[in-house]
């Protein structure tokens, strides 16, 4: 006879979307590390530019890391650099190409709840997360709470087109190879958080990259009919996007 303990508990709204997440991400480690070894060299030169001058002691926080790009990056320009993400395939992948990098660890963490004392971190940096959020509002004040007083944040996403229609037929397609995509934001959308936040903007880039459709679809795993669906929806064989490199400070 089963007991009401048996009965399998209801996924909150919040529970479900980490699923969905997980389910996208888990089978990509590999992708995602291939892509983070080549990526962090570059990613460090733009962020030693943009963070410039550092003292080189300080502490460092990647939050939805992936397999590390952007904590790889960060590593030889800091102290200590600590990635959190909520799929742990990722962290272990992640865990395997920072193997020889004594300065860098990997801990599960929730972006909107995160796993360190307020104002733990001289830097923190999120980079292509926020789009994967359906409330990225409550992820800010959030990395705001673990960065200490006048710390810096580093926030870098793709950017949606400032036109609306333009827009949703990016994220349309964009939820369609991916369904734990959530929404891209505009430099509009991305400056109007920082400053509901009352975060300073001191620096800002906007980089554009070229996307190659077949290669997008194979990051994400988008197979067969499925893919050939998607294809269709794109805006081009390649494409360019624009992405936002924020640095901002938290005044106190
Ligand atoms: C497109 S990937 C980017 C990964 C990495 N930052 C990079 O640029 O290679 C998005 C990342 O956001 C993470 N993510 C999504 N929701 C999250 C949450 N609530 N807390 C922490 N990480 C989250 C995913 O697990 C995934 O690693």
């Amino acid at each position: 006879m089963s007991s009401k303990r048996d009965v399998p508990k209801k996924m909150g709204k919040s529970e479900e979307r980490k699923e969905v997440v997980r389910t996208r991400f888990a089978p990509a480690a590999g992708h995602f590390a291939a892509r983070a070894r080549e990526q962090a060299p570059r990613i460090s030169e733009r962020v030693a530019r943009l963070l410039a001058p550092l003292r080189g002691d300080e502490r460092a926080l990647d939050a939805g890391t992936g397999a590390g790009a952007l904590a790889l990056g960060l590593a030889p320009l800091v102290g200590e650099v600590v990635g959190c993400d909520i799929v742990s395939e990722l962290l272990a992948a992640a865990r395997k190409l920072a193997a020889d990098l004594p300065n860098v660890s990997f801990v599960a963490g929730d972006i909107f709840a995160l796993p360190f004392e307020t104002g733990s971190f001289d830097i923190v940096g999120t980079i292509r997360t926020l789009h994967h959020l359906e409330r990225p509002e409550k992820a800010i004040p959030e990395l705001m709470r673990v960065t200490r007083p006048n710390g810096r944040l580093l926030v870098i996403d793709q950017l949606a087109p400032l036109d609306p229609p333009r827009a949703m037929e990016i994220d349309r397609f964009e939820r369609a190879r991916d369904p734990s995509h959530a929404r891209t934001l505009s430099d509009q959308d991305m400056r109007g958080l920082f400053e509901m936040n009352g975060l300073t903007l001191l620096r800002q880039e906007v980089v554009s990259e070229l996307r190659n459709v077949e290669d997008f679809l194979d990051g994400a795993g988008c197979e067969g009919e499925e893919r050939e669906r998607v294809k269709r929806l794109a805006p081009g064989e390649t494409f360019e996007v624009e992405v936002g490199w924020y640095v901002l400070q938290l005044r106190v």
